[in-house]
């Protein structure tokens, strides 16, 4: 039987090369964004127009609703939870509605999408939930606080509820890139946390479906930054908060 999954933010960098994997594993993929003019380019391009569509604005009730819909109509095998942004400023600077949306897009839009996800999944005791965090969220990040905070939100509930599907048959896997070659720094506007040599999508894309094959809870990639993760540990956060404005700061 053919299996479905379901990419949201499947028009940036890191979705359409999940879009490209999956659709080349032999899922159904259905993709989510909110331009259909990109989604029926995306379509057409990687999966030769086998796709389905849905147009979804994930900062508003009504696209998680239309998220939901088609969540509770098709049952998944995969669902990718990786439509997200970042703003980039002082906090009491940036304009508050965006910081919203950005609440509503990477915290909201994802834990209402893995409730639905996982209720049906646990029921037929088969399936995977992709979380795409980031190492953005290994400490407190100074000028880009709602998105590090969001980020941080990702990976602990994604353990945490990861933890309690353990036993129904369900892989929940928190994904944390490094920087990744996409516009997602054109989105931010800034480049002041684009440190290293940027990933490929491809190359997260690669470790993350390791990890479902392999059945792994927790991804980091590059492997370097398990290093950070390590000092950000150890350090008390205040500091690691006055560390990393230095670089988020710039
Ligand atoms: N690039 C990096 O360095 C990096 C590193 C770690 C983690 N990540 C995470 O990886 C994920 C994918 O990012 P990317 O690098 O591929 O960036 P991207 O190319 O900018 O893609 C972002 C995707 O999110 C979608 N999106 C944004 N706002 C949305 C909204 N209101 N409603 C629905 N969809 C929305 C965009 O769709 P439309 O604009 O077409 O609607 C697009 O498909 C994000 O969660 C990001 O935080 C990125």
């Amino acid at each position: 039987m053919t299996k479905t999954a379901l990419i949201t933010g499947a028009t940036g960098g890191i979705g359409r090369a999940f879009t490209a994997e999956l659709h080349r594993r032999g899922y159904q993929v259905i993709i989510t964004g909110r331009s259909t003019e990109k989604l029926t380019e995306l379509s057409q391009t990687v999966t030769g127009g086998a796709a389905q569509i849905v147009a979804a604005d994930l900062a508003t009730p009504e696209g998680i609703g239309t998220l939901v819909d088609v969540i509770r109509s098709n049952p998944l095998d995969i669902l990718v939870n990786n439509a997200g942004f970042g703003t980039h400023g002082s906090f009491a600077e940036l304009d508050l509605q965006r910081e919203l949306e950005q609440a509503t897009v990477n915290m909201t839009a994802l834990l209402t999408a893995t409730h639905q996800a996982l209720r049906s999944m646990t029921a037929r005791r088969t399936g995977a939930i992709l979380n795409i965090a980031s190492v953005a969220g290994f400490q407190p990040l100074p000028y880009m606080a709602t998105y590090g905070a969001s980020k941080a939100f990702v990976d602990k509930f994604s353990l945490a509820v990861g933890a309690e599907a353990r036993t129904s048959g369900v892989l929940v896997t928190s994904v944390n890139p490094g920087p990744v070659d996409t516009q997602f720094f054109d989105v931010v506007g800034s480049d002041a946390v684009n440190i290293g040599r940027a990933l490929s999508p491809e190359q997260v894309v690669a470790s993350a479906m390791t990890a479902v094959d392999k059945r792994r809870s927790r991804v980091v990639v590059p492997r370097a930054f398990h290093a950070v993760e390590a000092i950000t540990r150890v350090l008390p956060a205040s500091l690691m908060a006055r560390a990393a404005s230095i670089v988020s700061g710039r």
